[in-house]
């Protein structure tokens, strides 16, 4: 189909879903802040049974951009979405406007990637109802142009997003390295709060990046820490994966906590998670927490150890609901009828 035919299409419409993921090596930091080109390079897991859902609706007769998030109009998001959308339109050489609707079916904006996901979906969701087909390198550029750590949602499993060295961000993308049923690792998602996050990831970075005095040190050792992690996955080691990641976690909340004024995503919560993951690694059980920015404690685990370890997780005092989930595919198509059924 040319690209004309497509624009003229009276229903330009489709529907896709993503899943949020977790970086085991964490982003921090922009070099470019409108490309969203990080500073360091990262490796995630995919998750599975948190889910975002988009339905992206071009029409002529739309005057502008329409975003509604888990049922209700999100004015805030629009403009990255509008953003993010203009990427597509540029392939697809259509002025068209879009209705997106979205879903997840999880808590938004409290540190659990739901940007993630959600860019991710609305990529793919754009990419389908544009008829496009762009390889699924760029559709990760675009998802990381809506939000950095949606470009490694694309993937499904062990991904990692490449720092690259082109100053229009077109080798910044993800690729998987492992599939999720390779190393099936399960993941305890300790939920500590559900409001929304005071200082969003992008903000955070950004004052991390100019005022903290760790800044250089983390850009400096991050490759050592990708190397470890990519050589502890090929190896399936469990204990080796276990102590670079808590290690690249509490190094991003250091270098975090030492800008100015200080970031503090933790909660008392979080903290006591954090102990008892580390108090049953002690015992033999074999789980390593990550953090990101918001308060939520992510403990990843071997598929014998899951039953035991939300089950302690549970009983943390301020912990007030525990997701358990394996590890997930990549972004995929999905009938609209099925976005909308939430
Ligand atoms: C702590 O991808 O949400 O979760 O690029 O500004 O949208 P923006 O930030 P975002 O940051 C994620 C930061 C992190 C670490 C990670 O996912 O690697």
């Amino acid at each position: 189909m040319s690209v004309m035919s497509t624009t003229l299409d009276a229903d330009l419409c489709a529907a896709a879903q993503a899943h949020p993921n977790i970086a085991l090596i964490k982003y921090w930091g922009k070099r470019d802040v409108p490309l969203n080109l990080p500073v360091v390079g990262s490796l995630s897991i995919t998750l599975d049974t948190l889910w975002t859902r988009t339905t992206v609706r071009f029409a002529a007769e739309l005057p502008a951009d329409r975003l509604r998030l888990n049922g209700r109009e999100d004015a805030k998001q629009l403009r990255k979405v509008s953003a993010c959308l203009d990427l597509l339109r540029a392939r697809a050489g259509t002025g068209l406007r879009a209705e997106v609707t979205s879903y997840n079916n999880f808590p938004t904006g409290a540190g659990l990637a739901s940007s993630a996901s959600g860019f991710a979906a609305l990529v793919l969701a754009a990419d389908a109802a544009l008829g496009l087909g762009l390889p699924p390198a760029t559709l990760s550029e675009f998802a990381r142009r809506g939000s950095g750590s949606a470009s490694r949602s694309i993937f499904g499993g062990y991904v990692e997003w490449a720092l690259g060295d082109r100053v229009d961000g077109e080798d910044s993308v993800a690729r998987p390295i492992v599939d999720a049923a390779a190393w099936p690792l399960r993941v305890a998602v300790a939920i500590t709060s559900t409001a929304e996050k005071a200082i969003g990831s992008t903000e955070g970075m950004n004052r991390t990046a100019d005022t903290s005095p760790y800044q250089r040190a983390w850009i400096d050792t991050q490759e050592a820490d990708l190397a470890e992690a990519r050589a502890a996955i090929a190896a399936r080691d469990f204990e080796r994966l276990a102590a670079i990641s808590e290690f690249s976690c509490l190094k991003m909340h250091a270098l975090a906590m030492a800008a100015r004024p200080g970031l503090l995503y933790w909660n008392a919560a979080t903290m006591a998670a954090m102990h008892e993951v580390r108090r049953l690694r002690a015992t033999g059980v074999p789980v390593f927490f990550t953090v990101d920015a918001g308060p939520q404690v992510k403990a990843i685990c071997l598929p014998s150890a899951a039953t035991q370890v939300a089950a302690a997780l549970r009983e943390i005092p301020g912990v007030l609901n525990v997701l358990e989930t394996g590890l997930g595919g990549p972004a995929t198509r999905i009938a609209v009828a099925d976005a909308v059924a939430a």
